[in-house]
């Protein structure tokens, strides 16, 4: 059971403005994936308060799986990767190519998303766009592979060398 934060970005939910279906969405699929969801906030498309707050779920070993939604598209205040790359240790970009090639299949309009993936400490944090429909078929497409990773992440298990 990984420990898992929600964080999602919208400078309309952090207003009160709009209701956040897309953390709702994310944390229905986490929890039926015997993921526990620790942490739960909407923030504004605000850099420095996005960096902060994942370098705060990474580093006081809060949470192991950090879920962004929001922000990664081409909006001047779309800056959720920017954020993610200022705390990032290393990068992941499998999770995201992974991510694109499957929803390329649902739409084109995927190739819009601007979404990584990077690793800080024991922490994994993957963006995923804004919509709940978005996050639901990002989150689905690589959720499964997600626990081996955290796993060698944290030393738990092998490298998978000699298979
Ligand atoms: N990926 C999937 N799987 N499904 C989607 O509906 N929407 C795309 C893309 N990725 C979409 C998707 C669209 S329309 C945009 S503009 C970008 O994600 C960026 O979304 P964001 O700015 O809400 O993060």
């Amino acid at each position: 059971m990984y420990p898992t934060a929600i964080l999602t970005i919208s400078d309309k939910g952090y207003a009160g403005e709009r209701e956040d279906r897309s953390g709702a969405a994310a944390r229905e699929i986490v929890e039926a994936h015997g993921c526990a969801v620790v942490h739960y906030a909407v923030l504004p498309d605000e850099r420095a308060m996005i960096a902060d707050e994942l370098k705060r779920l990474a580093d006081n070993g809060m949470a192991r799986l950090i879920l962004t939604s929001g922000g990664t598209g081409f909006s001047k205040r779309d800056l959720t990767p920017e954020a993610t790359l200022d705390v990032a240790e290393r990068i992941c970009p499998g999770i995201p190519e992974a991510m694109r090639a499957m929803s390329m299949e649902k739409t084109r309009r995927a190739m819009l998303t601007r979404a990584v993936a990077a690793i800080r400490g024991n922490a994994l944090i993957i963006n995923l766009p804004g919509s709940p429909k978005a996050v639901r078929e990002c989150l689905l497409c690589v959720i499964d592979e997600i626990g081996h990773g955290l796993d060698i992440l944290s030393g738990e298990a092998g490298e998978c060398g000699g298979q």
